[in-house]
């Protein structure tokens, strides 16, 4: 179910129509649906109900302090990949010790500040850094809880910029050279070796290769537990997909089906194999969280009709959604108030001097200078992308919440922007 509907021609946010979010707030916007938010939440934690497992949010989809709060209320853990975000879950009340800490270059720095607040697990992805997360612990007389990012080496049929998972990427431990890593894992004094993890990719649609990379995690369970490396937690990150309305587009698997499918797998084998022993389940999913439950906002300054193309240019632009303009992602444009009147075919695009600021292209629109648009399933990858570039301010962010709207960041203020910065002496 959607929490963006029209209501008699006017598009809501809950009870809210967006016309008052434009008013009150301004645009660009970035405007969420808490009861959106909390169902896709659901969906995970429904599935998961009664089985040792955690959600773990990749909040690089989103990291607005409200989204995180009503997250860690609900019970979530959090897949940081900085310090800086770690800060943020703890600003926003997460629990540190629901943390998993991933990415390829953690710095000393950011090892420290993360052990120092008792993190669930580092998913290390190469020995070098083994290596310095063991010299960091035992500075701190700490020891530290780490999991092997595994690439497993299957494709995930996705837009080559998020698929991970394969031979060619620069992520995670090759799958051939993951026992020897392990081993090595093993004799490190301030580590302890506590799960297996991977992420194949992004916006997949179909579960097969997540299933498939789980096979995969489990024979290396299997083979790490016949020379006594026992792990206690399987983390088979994120990467479902959402639907982003395109025509023809495949429908994504659903979240509970997914995890259905994936949980007998791992029933059977733990029945078979693992001598029925328990092994904690860890997901990292950040685009099926956020990703519908959030809209871009964005005013009509002019219509121009040039000679090939018409183009609708509006208030927002690709610092403020990079997706179009840097993995040519679709993503759907709508009005805020429809009309019958005749339809033209517009490229919507933004004030910035680039011929890649585009958000949409080739969309039949009734537009005028002054209506309001927006871009749909905005919530993952919007924000946290946004940049500063041609001195612009981020967006506001706001979430609705039945009839209510609570500005959850400020527009930034253009001052503030070059604040940090100096003139020589
Ligand atoms: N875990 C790890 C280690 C990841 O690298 C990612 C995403 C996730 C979890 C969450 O994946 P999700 O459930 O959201 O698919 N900016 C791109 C997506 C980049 C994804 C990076 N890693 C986009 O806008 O499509």
């Amino acid at each position: 179910m959607s929490h963006f509907t029209y209501q008699d021609g006017v598009l809501h946010a809950e009870g809210v129509a967006l016309g008052a979010i434009a008013e009150q707030f301004g645009t660009p916007t970035y405007v969420y649906s808490k009861a959106a938010l909390l169902a896709n939440y659901a969906s995970y934690a429904d599935a998961c109900a009664g089985r040792d497992a955690l959600v773990c949010y990749a909040m690089k989809a989103n990291s607005n302090l409200a989204i995180l709060d009503l997250l860690a209320r609900q019970g979530a853990g959090f897949d940081i990949v900085s310090g800086g975000e770690l800060l943020r879950v703890i600003a926003a009340g997460g629990d540190p010790r629901k943390v998993i800490f991933s990415g390829v270059g953690k710095s000393v720095a950011e090892m420290r500040l993360a052990l120092s607040h008792d993190i669930l697990c580092f998913n290390v992805e190469s020995i070098p850094e083994l290596h310095r997360l063991n010299d960091v612990a035992g500075a701190m007389g700490k020891t530290a809880r780490v999991s092997l990012r595994v690439n497993p080496n299957v494709d995930a049929k996705t837009h080559p910029y998020i698929a991970t998972g394969l031979k060619a990427n620069k992520f995670g431990v090759a799958f051939d050279d993951a026992l020897a890593t392990y081993r090595a894992a093993a004799k490190l004094p301030h580590l302890e070796v506590a799960g297996i993890d991977c992420h194949i990719g992004s916006q997949l649609l179909d579960d097969a290769p997540l299933l498939e990379a789980l096979d995969r995690l489990i024979e290396l369970i299997d083979a790490l537990g016949d020379e006594g490396i026992v792990l206690h937690h399987l983390d088979i990150g994120g990467g479902i997909g959402i639907s982003y309305g395109e025509a023809g587009e495949a429908a994504p698997v659903p979240v509970g089906d997914y995890l259905g499918r994936l949980f007998q797998r791992i029933d059977a084998w733990r029945a078979r194999r693992h001598g029925g022993k328990p092994i904690k389940v860890i997901f990292e999913p950040g685009r099926s969280i956020v990703g519908d439950t959030g809209v871009l906002l964005t005013k009509v300054e002019f219509i121009k009709h040039g000679e090939e193309k018409n183009f609708c240019v509006v208030d927002a632009a690709m610092n403020d959604m990079a997706r179009p303009a840097l993995y040519q992602a679709w993503m759907d444009m709508q009005p805020v108030v429809q009309s019958a009147a005749d339809k033209l075919s517009y490229d919507v695009v933004g004030p910035i001097c680039e011929s890649g600021d585009w958000l949409a292209r080739d969309r039949a629109l009734t537009v005028e200078a002054g209506d309001l648009l927006v871009m749909l399933q905005a919530g993952a990858y919007g924000m946290t992308m946004a940049s500063n570039y041609n001195t612009r301010g981020r967006a506001a962010e706001v979430i609705v919440d039945g009839g209510a709207s609570h500005l959850v960041r400020q527009r930034e203020n253009p001052a503030d922007l070059f604040a940090l910065e100096a003139v020589l002496k």
